[in-house]
Parts: C-alpha cells; structure tokens; sequence
C-alpha cells in the first residue's frame, strides 16, 4: 500500500471497522457531501441571496485580476448590493496559490471585519478562499491542516462562483496550495472544506482564454475518469462521474472552435460541476497525486500535466480494473461492443492523449521542464500525497517512477 494517510471519512466502509484504510470497490457503504448548488444560465444573479442566507453582513470578495478585468467581479458586486451586501475584494493571488498568499489573504480578511468568503474565479482562486476561511478560524500556517480531516474548528460560510469548467473545486472537500519550502502542492481534505453554497452560471466561463478552457477541461475530465475507477467510487459518484465524461467529450472541442456555442459551454460547465460532485466524493487517483508534484515544482497548469500524465495511469491502471474502462471508453464515444476491459482502458489512453494533442498540451513531462534527475524526488513525494490511497491499483516507489519516466 502506499504511505499516504486512508481518506477515512470519505470511502466506503466495509463492516464493523471504520477508517481502517480503504476497503475494495462495492464493499461496504457510502457517504457523500454535497454543497447547496444553484446551477443555470444567469445564475450569479442569485449570489446576494444566497450570501443572506448564509448570514452575511459583509462579504469578502476573493478574486483575481482576470475576473475583475471580465466585468464578473463588478457584477457580483452588483449582484450583493441589490441584497444589501457591501463587498470587500481581495486579489492578492497568482494561479497555483501559494502558502504565503494564504497567509496575507487570511490577514486582509480578519482586519475587514467580513462574516462570510465569496470566492469568485478558476480553482485557484476558490482553493485560496477555502484556505483563507481555515486559517481565519483555525489559526496557525494552512501547512499545518495539510492531510486528511485536520480541520477542525468551525470555517466562515463559503460562496463559490466559478469561472471555469474544470476545476470541481466549488463544491468539492479538497484544496490545494502551494508549498513555497518543499515545492510541492500540499492537498488538504476534508467536510469542513466543502463549500456551503456553489453557483455555477456558465457565462462566466465565455470569457476564459481558450488555453484555460482547454487545461481546465482535461482536468474536469480526468476527475471524471480517476473517480470512476477509483477505489471510493460508489452508485452514487459513478453516474455523475460517466456523464460528465460523455459532457467533456461532446462539448469541450465544441466550445473552442466556437464562442457563441452556447449549449456547449453549459454542457462544460455541468461537466465539471458532475465531475466535482464524483471526485469529492469518490477521490482522485495516480495522476492527481503525480500531478500535484510537477506542478508544485514547476508552477504548470494543473490540467495540462494531467493530460500528459493520464494516458499512462489510464494503461497502468488497467491491469488492475480493466472492466471499469469498458464505460469509461463508451463515454468517450469509443465503440467497445465485445470489447474486452484491458483493449477497452488501451483505447481510452489513446482518446485521451489524442484529444489532449489537439488541444496543444506537450506530449511529454520533459517538453513541460521536467528532468530525468527530477523523477526521484517527484515519486517519493507522490507517495505522500492522499489521492494515490484510491488509485485502483497499488503503486509503489518504482511503479510511480516507471510512470513518471514514461510520461517523460
Ligand atoms: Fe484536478
């Protein structure tokens, strides 16, 4: 078994020992999380209710340059003050936040005087509010909640608003920082960072640059597929885990090759909202926890090196749980009629290194800056990092070194 901690309070249980470390696929029960969601076209109009009803008095705004320079920031503003609500914003981030942003977040938040954090943004931007609302309450660095379950004082209501298609992060129990010291992504897990209130209104996803799109897809993407064959996944993930699958591989082209496709982006951003609802639930696998480690080195869109990583943790994978790459393929649109699992899980790797191809992601780590004399610490931090737990196969050192050289 890899080192990383047992996701104790998310998998199933299997029988009377609970969060004795996690037990095969279908055994025991299931728990799942879920955020109040408001889903639809327009939807951020909602957002000053929704802070009222969270008990706002004074909301604080975490967002970034991007999403002010959109008009987004300024119509949530909008939107909060026809309920009442004066927002104080803070953009102090830059994409993969980092320890020390957190840090300065948390301070602006406590000296405003807020009572509940709106995060408005890609992933980042929403990982950051989450952390900012557990320091806030927690005290001490956001390092020290790193893990599972480490939170354990009460957080501020959370708002979540976001602004691409991929990330999950809204309604997900999951956030990811950046450690400065070690140069890795720090995840930490747990229900107190499931958000109370996520708004998705695809709109807002019409103004992201096509490279985010593309990155944040293959994310949304991978979350659907590693939370499928994960080891956590039940009934209940595994149906919107397969749709948001099907969703990505219908409509994330659609939406690149036209703005105005409409339909397209709503199917995207239901994707990963789908996709968010599996992986919070089901947890992640290999190429998250690979994943995590690049781009904590390397400061690299997160979506983009799981592209690269996916087709090979889709082919290691597959000799563990072959036959949960039959649907996976099938969603993708891939003809699997008599199809045996492992040839099933070959020609899913294939569509997705093809798509990610497409979409101009490298089709190697080293084309990203990773270096050979990289692998060594890049597999034994992935060892650490709580998603391997659920991986549907068991990956030691050299299994995940073998990956990395692969993908290299
Ligand atoms: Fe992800």
């Amino acid at each position: 078994m890899p080192t990383a901690p047992p996701v104790a309070d998310t998998a199933p249980r299997a029988g009377p020992r609970p969060g004795h470390g996690v037990p095969p696929r279908g055994a025991g029960f299931t728990k799942y999380l879920v955020p109040e969601v408001v889903f639809g076209w327009g939807a951020l109009s909602e957002a000053g209710w929704a802070a009222r009803r969270l008990g706002a008095q004074r909301p604080f705004v975490v967002t970034d340059a991007g999403l002010a320079e959109a008009g987004w920031e300024a119509e949530l503003a909008g939107h909060l003050a026809e309920a009442g609500l004066r927002a104080t914003v803070w953009r102090g981030l830059t994409p993969n936040p980092k320890d020390h942003e957190v840090a300065a977040g948390t301070e602006a938040y406590l000296a405003s005087g807020c009572d509940v954090i709106v995060g408005l943004g890609g992933g980042s931007v929403i990982d950051a509010a989450k952390a900012i609302a557990v320091v806030a309450s927690n005290g001490g660095r956001i390092l020290d909640y790193e893990g599972v379950d480490k939170v354990t004082a009460a957080i501020p209501p959370t708002l979540m608003c976001p602004s691409t298609a991929g990330t999950g992060a809204d309604v997900s129990q999951f956030a990811v920082i950046t450690d400065t010291t070690r140069r890795l992504k720090a995840t930490l897990i747990g229900r107190a960072l499931v958000p109370d209130i996520s708004i998705t209104d695809p709109r807002l996803l019409g103004t992201m640059p096509d490279d985010l799109a593309a990155a944040t897809g293959l994310d949304a993407l991978t979350h659907g597929i590693e939370a499928f064959v994960s080891r956590a996944s039940g009934p209940l993930t595994d149906v919107h885990a397969l749709h948001a699958v099907e969703l990505i591989s219908g409509s994330l082209q659609r939406t690149l090759r036209d703005r105005d496709d409409d339909a397209a982006r709503t199917g995207m951003a239901q994707a990963s909202l789908e996709a968010g609802l599996a992986f919070t639930n089901a947890i992640l696998g290999a190429t998250h926890a690979m994943s995590h480690q690049v781009g904590g080195l390397l400061d690299l869109p997160h979506g983009v090196v799981n592209g690269v990583l996916l087709p090979h943790v889709i082919r290691f994978n597959a000799r563990s749980a072959p036959d949960r790459f039959v649907p996976v393929a099938r969603a993708m649109g891939i003809d699997v009629t008599g199809v045996p699992g492992d040839v099933a899980a070959e020609l899913a790797a294939e569509a997705v290194a093809r798509l990610a191809a497409d979409l101009g992601v490298p089709r190697g780590l080293a084309q990203l800056g990773v270096r050979e004399s990289d692998i060594d610490t890049l597999a034994t931090t992935t060892l650490g990092d709580a998603c391997l737990s659920t991986n549907p196969r068991d990956a030691d050192r050299a299994d995940v070194a073998a990956l990395f050289r692969a993908a290299l």
